[in-house]
């Protein structure tokens, strides 16, 4: 069976010797190439990094990879939607000239444990990391082997995952890694709420409370923005606005908007994190302040 598929438009390769072979081919021909990585189940968040990567090289390449690594024991590795007939359609939609489909055997081919990590120190035992233990190193580890593999000019990533991105950009300065990181803002529904593969698990009645995230981030703006710098005391008040719309806050932090320490002074450029469970999905957001 052959290891890569020629659809209308887009090359769906699921093995490594034909990656790099495609890879080298553009090289030759001296294109530029914009890498965006995903999960799958794209929505128009993902559809967007794909405009943005079309906007700014000669080629563009996808890779859809539920990677085990970045998922804790409890978490959604099984029930994660998987939908690549969707995906595909949407990639051609968007012109991208190929897929890279790995399986977890390809990408870890000596099992997790045996695997050498990557790990961004600090940045990544803040916030999300400090409740989903060894996330990071997973989302890091599979996003510099891909980059490996890939060798993109360019890739891009959702400031939804803000945290996501300042590790990806240190990992890359750290790892003196030749590639530009472009972060491209958040898409949101009409009512607000960003954009996730996730919101798939709301209820009806769920998403409907969900919007409120953004809405309690968007007031801890304007609070700072009208000169309110106590932001430990926003931080609680927005916990228990959270609490108050049915939702139980992970952590509501405002912080630095490179290193994502806790913000002490008025001056320095701020970030609002948070993380809330809705029934049993876990939903990010941010806003910059
Ligand atoms: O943001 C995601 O979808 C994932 O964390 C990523 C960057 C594709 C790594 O698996």
């Amino acid at each position: 069976m052959s290891n890569s598929t020629v659809m209308p438009s887009i090359s769906v390769i699921n093995a490594i010797a034909p990656l790099r072979s495609q890879i080298r081919q553009w090289r030759q021909a001296g294109e530029s190439i914009a890498f965006v990585p995903t999960m799958g189940n794209l929505h128009d968040g993902h559809l967007r990094l794909i405009d943005v990567a079309r906007s700014k090289a000669d080629r563009v390449i996808a890779s859809i990879f539920v990677n085990p690594m970045q998922f804790g024991k409890n978490e959604d590795l099984a029930s994660y939607p998987r939908t690549l007939d969707e995906d595909i359609a949407g990639l051609v939609a968007h012109h991208t000239d190929a897929l890279f489909t790995p399986t977890p055997e390809l990408m870890y081919p000596r099992g997790l444990d045996a695997q050498t990590y990557v790990e961004v120190p600090l940045l990544g035992d803040l916030h999300c990391g400090a409740s989903r233990a060894g996330h990071f190193r997973g989302v890091s580890t599979i996003v510099c082997k891909l980059f490996n593999l890939v060798q993109p000019d360019i890739a891009c990533f959702g400031q939804k995952d803000y945290q996501q991105l300042a590790i990806i950009r240190q990992m890359v300065t750290d790892l003196s890694l030749p590639i530009e990181i472009i972060g491209v803002a958040t898409e949101r529904a009409a009512d607000g709420l960003a954009l996730s593969s996730r919101n798939g698990y709301l209820t009806a009645t769920e998403r409907a409370q969900a919007p409120a995230l953004y809405q309690i981030l968007q007031q801890v703006k304007h609070a700072v923005a009208a000169g309110n710098h106590d932001y430990r005391a926003l931080e609680q008040q927005a916990k228990q606005q959270l609490l108050a719309a049915g939702m139980l806050p992970d952590y509501v932090n405002i912080s630095h908007q490179q290193s994502l320490a806790l913000a002490s002074s008025a001056t320095e450029p701020k970030v609002v994190l948070a993380a809330a469970k809705l029934g049993s999905t876990r939903l990010i957001d941010n806003l910059e302040l």
